[in-house]
């Protein structure tokens, strides 16, 4: 019978046969997936394992310093943290196009990690949290998001680099990767995560993007996820977040004018993000959240509530 148990001697078998006395490095995100990939990897090869955090500055409010604290406290696996945040702003500051800013992104991505991972002396490994889904959409024709969205933001990594893949997540669907992130004793905290996008907040700015309404999209969204972990919603969700369009409207804040933009609020249910519903979140939790982003957040006079399912849509705007 599979068990979870089993699943994790496994792949750690097969890692350390793959391995050998060889170096892996590992880039994580922030996410579940290179969470899960990382810990199942130190377990079955301690520290021939590097891991790299690269900071792009474009995660949700604490992230950045909750997976550091995470990983050097929690799992005591040695962490090298780059602050590239400034050099991510540079590269987009006239990017508008979707595609144009994953591609920015990714192949900013790659030369940092690079940089990094020339310091690790004689590293053959690259580990990847890639799952099934992933591996289904990158070879099928069929695959909407792989044609639609280029989600694969290390792609070009491996062959430039003659690095080897570890992928011990090939596998598995989502909610097999938190069990096994569960087996492996990580914290609920970590596991329950929803996904994120790796170009993060950078595809839900939409237009250009600079350091103060990336701020003004980070201190939304902290409010939906504080009004939505409030309501006991989080874990039920796929996916809640703020989006902030380059559209001003017109309103009034005591006896002055505004015209300040928008906040679009995205809610949906999925099992594997490849087809989602609109989430019929309560009128009093989109109340709330509307009321608390116009009051706290300057810059913004009106939140909308965005009702489409995918298909047609996709999750993300970009
Ligand atoms: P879409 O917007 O295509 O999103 O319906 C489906 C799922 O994929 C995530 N997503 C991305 N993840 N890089 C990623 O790592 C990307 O460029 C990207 N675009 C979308 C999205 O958050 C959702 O969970």
């Amino acid at each position: 019978q599979w068990t979870m148990h089993s699943y994790v001697e496994s792949a750690i078998a097969s890692i350390r046969a793959q391995v050998g006395k060889g170096k892996v490095i590992a880039a994580l995100s922030g996410g579940v997936d290179s969470a899960v990939a990382a810990v199942l990897i130190h377990r079955a090869i301690g520290d021939q394992l590097t891991c790299i955090f690269v900071d792009n500055g474009l995660l949700r409010f604490g992230e950045s310093e909750k997976v550091q604290t995470v990983f050097r406290n929690y799992f005591q696996i040695p962490l090298q943290a780059i602050d590239a945040r400034q050099r991510f702003l540079d590269v987009l500051a006239q990017v508008t196009d979707p595609e144009k800013k994953r591609k920015a992104i990714g192949n900013l991505f790659i030369e940092i990690f690079e940089e990094e991972a020339k310091k690790v002396e004689g590293a053959d490994f690259l580990a990847q949290g890639t799952l099934y889904p992933d591996v289904i959409e990158s070879v099928s024709f069929k695959g909407p998001s792989a044609t639609i969205k280029s989600h694969h933001n290390v792609g070009g990594l491996p062959e430039r680099m003659h690095l080897k893949l570890v992928e011990p997540l090939r596998e598995l669907f989502k909610d097999e990767v938190r069990e096994l992130g569960r087996e492996l004793g990580m914290p609920e905290e970590v596991i329950r995560r929803q996904p994120f996008p790796g170009p993060g907040l950078a595809i839900r700015c939409l237009g250009a993007i600079d350091a103060q309404r990336l701020e003004v999209l980070r201190r939304a969204d902290r409010i939906v996820m504080e009004e939505v972990r409030e309501a006991g919603l989080y874990d039920r969700l796929w996916q809640a977040f703020a989006v902030l369009l380059p559209v001003r409207s017109v309103g009034v804040m005591g006896d002055a004018r505004t015209y300040d933009e928008t906040i679009a609020l995205r809610a949906v249910e999925s099992s594997d993000g490849m087809t989602a519903d609109w989430a019929h979140l309560p009128y009093d939790v989109l109340g709330r959240i509307s009321t608390r982003i116009i009051n706290e957040v300057a810059g913004i006079n009106r939140v909308v509530y965005d009702i489409s399912s995918k298909p047609p849509a996709t999750i993300e705007w970009e």
